[in-house]
């Protein structure tokens, strides 16, 4: 288990070969064995196989050709709607149909999701998240006629790799864990435990043609440039895309 988790990397090129219904099956199963808040198992996926629907999910998630290439995209969602039907059918007193009910089935469907791609990679299918379904959530929910209380929380494509990429960096596990307490960092150990993780990016990014032009294009001199461009995550994305969030939150009956 250590050696698999150890082993991840996402993949982004499919073989054609499909995925067994049967082995879909048993994974999406290890997905039910998942903790739970309070085990009420707040979260719903949708399997889409189709290729016509499949097409339109790759337009939504920002025509990332992965989408197309995947016999399987899932797209884990917070779900209120079953706990809330539970209630009404039972004529208990209403509850979830807010912010912490929002949050709980998030967690939930995002700890389901990671149970699902370790036990997928554990039979040597490849997969990979897609955070574009957070910024087309309201054209999601339309499509997959999501009712009122679930909301698209991520999405993974599924399919066996034809890529055999190398790991990616990771920033010292000193910066994650924090013993008692948390540790702020001087801006020199900010500077040194980013440095290597800077000098890859951009050797990366400037090992590619269309990226490197981009970069030379619009002025941007520093991996942080980047990240916060018009090109990744821009500030005007952010606001663009929250403010949808809390509309659609609204709507879908999970805000306040
Ligand atoms: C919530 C989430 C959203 C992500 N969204 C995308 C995405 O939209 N497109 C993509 O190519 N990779 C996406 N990724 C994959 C990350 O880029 C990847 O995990 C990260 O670069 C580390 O690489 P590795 O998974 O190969 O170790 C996402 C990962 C997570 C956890």
């Amino acid at each position: 288990m250590i050696n698999l988790a150890n082993a991840h990397r996402s993949i982004r090129s499919f073989t054609d070969q499909d995925i067994d219904a049967a082995l879909l099956n048993d994974l999406l199963f290890t997905g039910l064995r998942s903790s739970s808040s309070g085990n009420m198992q707040t979260w719903s996926v949708i399997v889409t196989r189709d290729e016509a629907n499949k097409r339109k999910l790759y337009e939504l998630h920002l025509e990332q050709t992965m989408v197309l290439e995947a016999p399987v995209v899932l797209t884990f969602c917070a779900d209120l709607f079953r706990m809330r039907e539970w209630i009404r059918v039972n004529k208990a007193k209403q509850s979830f149909d807010d912010l912490l009910g929002f949050l709980t089935g998030t967690v939930d469907a995002a700890i389901a999701a990671q149970t699902i791609s370790l036990a997928a990679e554990s039979v040597g299918l490849g997969i990979c998240y897609m955070g574009t379904t957070w910024w087309a959530a309201d054209e999601i929910i339309e499509f997959l006629d999501l009712p009122q209380g679930v909301f698209p929380v991520t999405s993974l494509v599924v399919g066996y790799p034809a890529e055999d990429p190398a790991l990616r960096d990771r920033l010292p596990l000193e910066l994650m864990v924090h013993q008692e307490r948390y540790q702020r960092l001087s801006d020199e150990e900010i500077r040194d435990s980013h440095a290597e993780r800077e000098q890859k990016a951009w050797a990366r990014y400037n090992a590619m043609e269309s990226v490197r032009q981009r970069l030379a294009e619009a002025g941007i001199r520093h991996v942080t440039d980047y990240y916060t461009s018009k090109f990744k995550y821009s500030k005007e994305l952010h606001l663009r895309v929250s403010k949808m969030l809390i509309e659609t939150l609204q709507a879908q009956g999970l805000w306040l």
